[in-house]
């Protein structure tokens, strides 16, 4: 059975009577519903709001949005469905800067469209259809061929710990970084979870610990200021995150305090591997100071929902992603297999051999 067929413990986006559906991640862990989707400025404004989020997800969310928009005008002229299509890119790349599948997944959709030219919109619609269809699949694919390379990083009885959530949430499935934890288990390891609990947002507290809890994977939850003083005490074997965009040269961007944890783990000589999909790496970048920074709005950090903990208009800064300087980082796991050390010749060859 293809692995995209295989049951999924957590379906992060799915297609239902016409419409895309997306979990709610803003309401996880206490109540899980979802919402639905029928426009490329409905499916923007999830990404941006964080209804869905993680890199490869929002790939596929922006895929979908382009599906969604064009099914929506299927019945109008031409060159009113082409505008209001090419309106609904735009809407699409401007919801969140940093995580480049995001733009990825629009140059995919683009190909696509420009490949129909000269067929109707309707016939246009299903391609693009069927495009976002083809890469939640591969997503999903992806993710476990890149958990079975990243497996035989860990060894049995490993105690991993990560940041954010990088896992079936993040993803069509299965995950990036959380899919190699659960291919090491699939493989008969036993290995733990220490999750950081990832402010401001707290993916790591709301996300991560609640689907390994789905799939019975053990998860033992830390403040995010915890993990130096568990390396310290030498509780941890490794450390494993995901990326938002990798830049030719090795650099990595991920959530806010990705770059902490790494200096740790360097401090402590604990291997710090990065698990992404060759759709992460933006070769259009030199290095990680070129990568575009998200700053979302410092309400994030004076409180959480309805609860605030700061003074009201206490000046506060919120980016929400860092840079990991690649050589921080052990081994970049991809779905071609395990690259240690990763520097700009590697990834340069990399590329070279899988042209995308
Ligand atoms: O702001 P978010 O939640 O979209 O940030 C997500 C991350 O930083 C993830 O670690 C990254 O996208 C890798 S996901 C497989």
């Amino acid at each position: 059975m293809p692995a995209s067929k295989q049951r999924l413990s957590v379906e992060t986006l799915r297609w239902k009577n016409g419409r895309l559906e997306m979990i709610d991640q803003r309401a996880l862990p206490s109540e899980v519903h979802y919402l639905s989707y029928d426009s490329a400025a409905g499916v923007a404004e999830g990404i941006r709001s964080m209804v869905v989020r993680g890199a490869p997800a929002i790939g596929c969310a922006a895929a979908y949005g382009v599906a969604l928009e064009a099914l929506r005008l299927q019945h109008a002229a031409a060159s009113e469905f082409s505008a209001q299509l090419e309106a609904g890119f735009s809407v699409l790349a401007a919801s969140r800067p940093t995580a480049v599948n995001l733009f990825w997944a629009l140059a995919r959709m683009r190909n696509v469209w420009q490949n129909c030219s000269g067929g109707t919109p309707t016939q246009t619609a299903s391609m693009l259809l069927a495009e976002a269809h083809a890469v939640r699949a591969a997503d999903i694919e992806i993710n476990r061929r890149m958990g079975r390379h990243g497996a035989a990083l860990l060894e049995d009885g490993a105690r991993v710990l990560t940041h954010c959530n990088a896992g079936a949430l993040a993803t069509a499935g299965y995950g990036t970084a959380l899919g190699v934890i659960r291919a090491a288990i699939e493989a008969g390891k036993k290995v733990s979870v220490f999750a950081d609990e990832t402010r401001p947002f707290l993916q790591g507290a709301r996300l991560t610990a609640w689907e390994l809890a789905q799939d019975n994977i053990p998860v033992t939850l830390i403040a995010d200021n915890a993990a130096g003083f568990l390396m310290s005490r030498g509780e941890i074997d490794a450390v494993i995150v995901g990326a938002d965009r990798v830049a030719a040269n090795g650099d990595v961007a991920n959530k806010i305090g990705t770059y902490t944890v790494a200096v740790l783990a360097q401090r402590h000589r604990i291997p710090f591997y990065v698990a992404a999909p060759l759709s992460t790496i933006d070769t259009g970048i030199a290095s990680g100071a070129d990568i575009p920074i998200e700053e979302r709005n410092a309400d994030e950090i004076r409180g959480y929902g309805e609860l605030r903990w700061a003074p009201q208009d206490i000046p506060a800064r919120n980016p929400v992603f860092d840079v990991t300087p690649a050589d921080l980082v052990t081994a970049l796991i991809t779905e071609k297999g395990v690259m240690r050390a990763p520097d700009a010749g590697k990834i340069g060859k990399l590329l070279e051999e899988n042209p995308g």
